[in-house]
Formats: structure tokens, sequence, C-alpha cells
């Protein structure tokens, strides 16, 4: 579904991204890992079009889209929930949604019902102000807005980050939800261990700005994490 060769990334003159290549294979839940710093978003924003790589390719669905403008990547079916969320604070709920899907092309209306059954919340809280929503209610409103663009691949950037425990099971129940479904592949950034394991079927590991580990999620040992992800 997804591959990155041999990507390399500078930001202002330092080399952030050395060498980094894995897979996302189809409809596969693929986790990206790492401590702070070490590149996790720099990648996300890489595959996304935000960033230049210097070296290295990017394939999606067959098609070579390293030099695609980020538009492009996302009418092609790449769906990005970013770390922090992002979304409008001053748009009412329904008007967040409606943006992401004008901004792809797509109209509102006909995945609205979906988006309901998996985050009823949103559904209450239509009329309401982004900004006025808890974190968590932020993050589902960030996901269901990537999702309303029917994404083939979904990136999502640390979902949990500073979200309440039963948020975190509700994002987790939809993220497994639409694996089974089969129709779409997941990036997932998470630093969450126990959240990455229980949902994902292959992890990356990065470090310093390069691929470290990686495999099935049953090569994720202790001894792995020991090594790269205990603080
Ligand atoms: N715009 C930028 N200008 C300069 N340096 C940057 C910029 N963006 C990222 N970096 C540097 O690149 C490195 C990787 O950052 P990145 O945000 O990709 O890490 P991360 O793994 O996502 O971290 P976190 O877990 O904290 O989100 C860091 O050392 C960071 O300081
Ligand atoms: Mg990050």
């Amino acid at each position: 579904m997804l591959s990155l060769e041999n990507i390399e990334v500078s930001i202002g003159g330092s080399q952030i991204l050395r060498d980094v290549s894995f897979t996302v294979p189809t409809g596969s839940i693929t986790c990206l890992m790492g401590r702070n710093g070490v590149g996790k978003t720099t990648t996300l924003r890489t595959i996304m079009g935000l960033l230049p790589p210097t070296r290295g390719s990017i394939v999606f669905n067959g098609c070579k889209i390293t030099s695609m403008p980020p538009e492009e990547r996302a009418r092609a079916g790449i769906g990005f929930v970013p770390q922090g969320r992002e979304i409008f604070p001053h748009l009412t709920v329904e008007e967040n949604l409606h943006v992401g899907c004008v901004a792809r092309g797509k109209s509102a209306s006909s995945g609205l019902n979906r988006i309901f059954s998996l985050f009823p919340i949103l559904k209450d809280f239509l009329p309401r102000k982004g900004g006025m929503l808890s974190g968590g209610q932020q993050q589902q409103l960030a996901i269901a807005r990537a999702l309303l663009t029917e994404p083939k691949l979904l990136i999502l950037d640390e979902p949990t980050e500073g979200i309440q425990p039963n948020v975190i099971d509700q994002i987790g129940d939809t993220i497994r939800l639409l694996r089974e479904e089969g129709k779409m592949s997941i990036l997932l950034v998470e630093q969450y261990l126990e959240f990455a394991k229980e949902l994902s079927d292959y992890f990356t590991i990065m470090d310093r700005g390069a691929v470290v580990a990686g495999g099935p999620i049953e090569k994720l040992t202790d001894s792995v994490i020991q090594q790269h992800l205990v603080v």
C-alpha cells in the first residue's frame, strides 16, 4: 500500500531523516514508534508531501508520489490526522466536517451517518464550536474529518496524546473497526505502548532519524522495547 525507500530529509541544513525505509502492507495497521524527537512526525509530513526529501522515494498504491503536491496525495487517498489535532476552534463541529470534505472535493453528507455511528457525540455537538470540545472529542472530530474523505490509507499522529482513558478506548475501537472493515490501511504513530501493541499488525521503530527495528508485532519483544523505547 505504502512504501518508503531510503528517505532522507533535512530541515534548515540539519539532516533529520536518515535512509528511512519501511512499508505499510495493504489492509494492515502499522505502528511507527520511537522516543520523543526521533523523527516520527517528520516522516509523516514527508509522506503527506509537506516536506521534500533530498533522497529516496515514496510509493503509494503502485504510484510513485515522491514529488506529488500534498493536495494530490490527499485526493489519491491518503488521509492525515496531525499531532495536536488541528481542528478549527472557531468553526462549529458541522463546519469542521464540511471543510475537510470541500478541501478534497467530496460532499460531506454522504458519509455523515457512518461518522455519527462511529462517534455519536459529534452528532449531539454539531452546532458547538470545535474549540469548546474536550481533547478527546476534538481528536474524534479530527479523525471523522479525515474519514469523510474516504482515504485508502489513514495516517494518525499520536491520537491518544493527552486524552482520557475512556476516550482512548473508544478511539482504539474505531481504529479496530476500520481495519476489520478491510477497506483501509492505517499508519499509526503511537507512544502508548499497550495501545500500539493491541492494535497493530506490524511495527517500525525509529531512533535519531533512522529505522532501527521492525517486523510483525509479535517481534516487538521486551528486549526490543527496553533497547529502543524505554526512556
Ligand atoms: N521545523 C523544524 N525546524 C527545525 N527542526 C525541526 C523541525 N521540525 C522537527 N525538527 C527536529 O527534527 C527532529 C524530529 O522531530 P519530529 O517532530 O519528527 O519528532 P517526533 O518523533 O515526532 O517527536 P514527538 O514524539 O515529540 O512528537 C527533532 O530533533 C526536531 O527538533
Ligand atoms: Mg511527533
